[in-house]
């Protein structure tokens, strides 16, 4: 500075909350990062909790669970379990990857996690500090699976909880189930059931859980090992009048 430079290296508390507010924009990225986890662990079923006025977000799977001592790494940045043993972007297969969300979240929120791996016998509840370290942990009877719970999302980001639109969060999850018609979907909003998708069998029968309109006849299936294609005529959908002609 002394030497006159206007251009400096900004602060590293502000490079983490500039890099924490670009991988979680929005709620609706909360959402689907949590999400993502769940399937990455290999859930069947995925319960999630909204309570938009208190900005808290639970979401609780039966997937495989986090090791005792993975707990006290999970959210500190970049770590994951899901790097391709050859190192390589290419064999990446699973939906995250970055080891980000977890560490930006505890960044924007109060970020505790419960979880019991399928190996273990008993739970762990962890709460975080901002950092991503462990601030406490105390052992918890549990089912196999984990709940992330988030706090006061947000907090100090006011123009991000300005953004939030139901809409937008339903949309996304809506996206993402359609994609994993095999998992059940329990959606609570301040309490109340929101949304309920079953497991179904095929990529068809979600659409038809998700899109009231559709007619199991508007359907047409095409499987083969490598591709499951659903058509879908005509579009009754986005039709003014009722009138079903394609
Ligand atoms: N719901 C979950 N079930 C099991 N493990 C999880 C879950 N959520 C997070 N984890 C573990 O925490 C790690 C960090 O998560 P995250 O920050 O989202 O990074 P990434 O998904 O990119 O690896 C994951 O790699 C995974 O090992
Ligand atoms: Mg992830």
């Amino acid at each position: 500075m002394s030497d006159g430079l206007t251009v400096v290296p900004l602060p590293t508390p502000m490079q983490r909350a500039i890099a924490a507010a670009e991988t979680l924009d929005s709620l609706a990225t909360v959402v689907q990062e949590l999400v993502e986890n769940a399937l990455d662990a290999g859930a069947s079923r995925i319960h999630l909790q909204w309570h938009p006025s208190a900005w808290h977000l639970e979401v609780t799977d039966n997937g495989e669970g986090i090791r005792q001592a993975d707990l006290s790494q999970v959210a500190l940045p970049y770590t994951s379990s899901k790097l391709p043993s050859s190192g390589e972007f290419a064999d990446i297969t699973t939906l995250g990857f970055r080891g980000q969300a977890l560490y930006s979240l505890a960044q924007m929120a109060q970020l505790t996690i419960c979880s019991r791996h399928r190996e273990a016998d008993t739970g762990w509840r962890v709460r975080y500090d901002a950092q991503g370290q462990v601030h406490s942990l105390r052992p918890l009877g549990m089912a196999v699976g984990t709940r992330v719970i988030a706090e006061q999302i947000f907090q100090d980001w006011p123009q991000r909880q300005q953004e939030t639109n139901p809409k937008q969060i339903q949309r996304r999850l809506q996206e993402i189930a359609l994609c994993f018609p095999q998992v059940a979907w329990h959606l609570l909003k301040d309490g109340k059931p929101w949304c309920h998708w079953p497991a179904v069998a095929s990529l068809g029968d979600r659409l038809l859980q998700l899109v009231p309109q559709l007619h199991p006849q508007d359907l047409r299936q095409i499987n083969d090992a490598q591709i499951e294609l659903v058509l879908v005529s005509p579009d009754r959908h986005h039709r003014p009048r009722p009138d079903w002609l394609g």
